[in-house]
């Protein structure tokens, strides 16, 4: 009886293990259905319209949760859930790895006064959202979005036409000034 086979079948299981591609995502793939999406999202997921948010350098888990969403209506969106109807989780996951992977561009600075009383009231978002507002896994990144776009989510929260534990519950104690400063702080970042 060999007493070192054990490890031996241990070991090559481990390796075949490691070595097989537990994340398939590819942002090649993402790249090529993403054609149908720049329309709105803009060139590399930098929007020019600042009712439809920026995807680029996005959290890759925040995207693919939220094509997910889209495509139960557990968020809704008539424009997207007809976008994210047809895709599969691959689709989604590859379309995260593209997007995540792209640049931002500087939306550019707000109203000064708006911005300096956004960033006074921060502190409260950044142990979710990130000190730089560069978000992490399913917190999504908020900094250079489109102040238009947050403060609209911040108000979807809000009212509960768009769900989600702590953010309903954060917008919920935000007055709409609160809002306009957040989002000008976040969106000149
Ligand atoms: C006709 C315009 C349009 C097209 C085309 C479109 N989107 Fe969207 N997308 C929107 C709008 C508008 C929103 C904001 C929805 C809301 O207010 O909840 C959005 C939101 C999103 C979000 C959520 C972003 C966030 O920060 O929460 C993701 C992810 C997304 N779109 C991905 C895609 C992908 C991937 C495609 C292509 C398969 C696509 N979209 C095609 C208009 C569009
Ligand atoms: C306890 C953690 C937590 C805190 C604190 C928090 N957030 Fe969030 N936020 C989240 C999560 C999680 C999501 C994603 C919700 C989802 O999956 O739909 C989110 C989503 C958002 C979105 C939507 C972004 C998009 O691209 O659609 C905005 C805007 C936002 N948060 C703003 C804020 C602001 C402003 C504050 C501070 C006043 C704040 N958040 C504090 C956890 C948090």
């Amino acid at each position: 009886m060999n007493l070192r086979l054990p490890a031996v079948i241990i070991s090559s299981f481990l390796s075949t293990f490691l070595a097989w591609p537990v994340s398939a995502a590819d942002p090649a793939a993402g790249e090529q259905k993403a054609s149908s999406c720049v329309s709105c999202h803009g060139q590399n997921g930098n929007s020019a319209n600042a009712q439809w948010p920026n995807l680029a350098a996005q959290q890759p888990a925040y995207l693919s949760n939220q094509l997910k969403a889209f495509k139960a209506g557990d968020r809704v969106n008539a424009m997207m859930q007809h976008m994210a109807a047809n895709l599969s989780n691959e689709d989604i996951d590859n379309l995260a790895a593209y997007f995540s992977s792209q640049k931002p561009a500087k939306t550019g600075a707000g109203d000064p006064a708006l911005v300096k009383a956004g960033e006074a009231k921060a502190a409260m978002c950044s142990g979710c959202h990130g000190a730089a507002a560069g978000g992490n896994g399913q917190f999504p990144r908020l900094a250079g979005q489109h102040p238009e776009y947050l403060a609209q989510q911040l108000k979807a929260f809000k009212e509960g036409s768009r769900k989600s534990g702590p953010m309903q519950a954060i917008a919920g104690n935000l007055s709409e000034d609160d809002v306009k400063a957040l989002a000008a702080y976040f969106g000149s970042l």
